[in-house]
């Protein structure tokens, strides 16, 4: 059977994917924010650690998606999925590759869990899905697992509850753990820390709630699946509701999994990056 072997969270910075791109590792803004990436790429370039595959949740800012069409959950069921032109000509990185038939699959079981989730077949993936993978995986000519797109709505109010996103992730364990094939997958949530990209509270950082939040994804997920809309704005700024992204991953792990490695930097852009490595309880 597939089972859930490991729970990543980290933010997308766009300007995270440009230094890996331009080869910026070891330029002095720069280098202290992807040293805290270091313990992970090994620790995931180790055969027993490698995923077969990654339920990467993430949201679209407007690369794929626009007022016209506004998904609250959609699972990338094709077998690709091309790097998005954000502005600037699409990443230098390797195509998105998926596992089809177990996408239709935890497709097909959150759906008769009662989770309409939307059904994707052509979606271009932009920074929120491109990062994590260049941080994590480094510049491979091809990412080396499958990966399962799912976008959530972060962007257009009103975004899904943080409780909704926790319960999302249990149904999305149900679906792995009733998968016959024997894979080992991942589930990473991403977006976040603290930042506000605009307007007079731009730059906004509250470094204490987000270590708590951190803090409480290994000790308390009633606390964090019940945090309200409203203090994310007001306590981290009006992108930091992306964090809600990071409770589906919780879910998926279920109560009191243990951090393997966790990072917190400040700045990075306007924003702060965090990043946790988590694995679940026996
Ligand atoms: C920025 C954009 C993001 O989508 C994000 O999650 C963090 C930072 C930015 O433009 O700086
Ligand atoms: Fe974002």
């Amino acid at each position: 059977m597939a089972r859930i072997t490991a729970g990543i969270a980290t933010s997308h910075v766009p300007l995270l994917g440009v230094g890996i791109d331009q080869k910026k590792m070891d330029d002095p803004y720069f280098k202290p924010i992807y040293a805290g990436y270091e313990w992970t790429k090994d620790w995931i370039a180790k055969p027993e650690n490698k995923p077969d595959v990654i339920v990467l949740v993430y949201n679209d800012h407007a690369s794929a998606f626009d007022m016209n069409l506004i998904p609250t959950f959609a699972i990338g069921c094709a077998d690709t999925f091309t790097p998005a032109d954000e502005g600037w000509g699409p990443r230098p990185v390797p195509l998105v590759k998926n596992d089809a038939d177990f996408a239709w699959h935890v497709a097909q079981s959150c759906i008769l869990d009662e989770f309409d989730m939307t059904i994707i077949n052509k979606m271009n993936v932009d920074h929120g899905l491109t990062v994590p993978l260049s941080l994590m995986f480094g510049q491979p000519d091809a990412w080396p697992c499958k990966i399962v797109p799912l976008a959530v709505n972060v962007v257009t109010y009103p975004p899904p509850t943080g409780n909704r996103c926790y319960n999302l992730g249990k149904a999305i364990r149900r679906a792995i753990e009733s998968y016959e094939e024997e894979l080992n997958v991942h589930v990473w949530g991403t977006g976040g820390m603290s930042h506000q990209l605009q307007g007079p509270r731009a730059g906004l950082i509250n470094a204490e709630w987000d270590q708590r939040f951190l803090d409480d994804l290994s000790k308390d997920h009633e606390r964090l699946r019940n945090i309200p809309h409203i203090e994310y704005l007001r306590e981290t700024g009006s992108e930091g509701i992306e964090m809600v992204m990071w409770l589906i991953m919780a879910g998926a792990l279920g109560a009191s999994p243990k951090a393997l490695h966790r990072h917190y930097h400040v700045p990075a852009s306007n924003t702060a990056v965090g990043h946790i490595v988590l694995e679940p309880a026996s």
